[in-house]
């Protein structure tokens, strides 16, 4: 399938059109950003890493009866997937406190919670991706009633199902960001699944293999992505 024209450039990804109404290329830039673009840099090679390792997760999770917009992987930054109409949400599913949680409510980092967290946030940069909650998503008809539940449901299977597939490579989930989108009037799994949008730490020695290094300035970073890649294919 050939790419065609851009229809959008985002921070991590370029998406353009191809010669199917019904699909769409995700291009995977090694570009990185933290805390809503304030923190900018490149991580080698991440473009190339992001596209195998999120690849692999979605046909996991498609093998496991879960539908994502993944068809398959064009190149080696380049993924034919579903056009679909994203939700303008991020739902995010926290199994240990880290990140913006730990900020919000004083928390230490590592804290296990003792059931996991799914959280809403509003896509859009411009007010820097706030939390809000179910009512918010009613009131302004972000999402019907049923892709509500839909999205719910998948999340919080989509955790079980990945932290058991991270947990046999050693890795712990500790977090992760999803993205929905509308696909022939279903709900169906988006954007990507990768380093950028997992925390993951290694079982043991606590080592953090994700996007934390780059925010944290922890160096090693490309390292990290690669050996997540490395567990993700063996
Ligand atoms: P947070 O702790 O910064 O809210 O992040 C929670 C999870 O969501 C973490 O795994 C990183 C991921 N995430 C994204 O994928 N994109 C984002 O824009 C943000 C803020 C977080």
């Amino acid at each position: 399938m050939q790419k065609r024209d851009q229809i959008y450039e985002g921070k991590a990804k370029i998406l353009y059109t191809t010669d199917s109404p019904d699909h769409i290329i995700q291009y995977f830039k090694d570009d990185a950003t933290a805390f809503n673009a304030a923190k900018k840099g490149t991580i080698q090679d991440k473009g190339v890493m992001n596209n195998k390792i999120s690849s692999r997760i979605f046909e996991f999770l498609q093998s496991q009866g879960i539908e994502t917009h993944f068809e398959k992987m064009l190149g080696d930054r380049e993924m034919l997937v579903k056009r679909v109409q994203i939700v303008p949400l991020e739902v995010i599913i926290r199994n240990k406190a880290a990140g913006s949680l730990c900020r919000l409510l004083g928390l230490k980092e590592g804290l296990a919670l003792a059931c996991p967290v799914l959280e809403f946030c509003f896509k859009e940069d411009k007010l820097n991706d706030p939390m809000i909650n179910e009512y918010h998503i009613r009131a302004l008809k972000f999402a019907s009633e049923q892709e509500l539940e839909t999205m719910k449901k998948y999340a919080f299977k989509i955790n079980e199902l990945m932290s058991k597939f991270f947990l046999k490579l050693n890795l712990e989930l500790i977090d992760f960001k999803l993205e929905f989108g509308r696909f022939k009037g279903k709900i169906i799994l988006a954007d990507e699944i990768s380093p950028d949008t997992c925390r993951l730490w290694e079982v043991g020695t606590g080592k953090k293999l994700d996007k934390d290094r780059f925010r944290q300035d922890l160096g090693n970073i490309a390292e990290a992505y690669q050996e997540v890649l490395s567990r993700v294919t063996k």
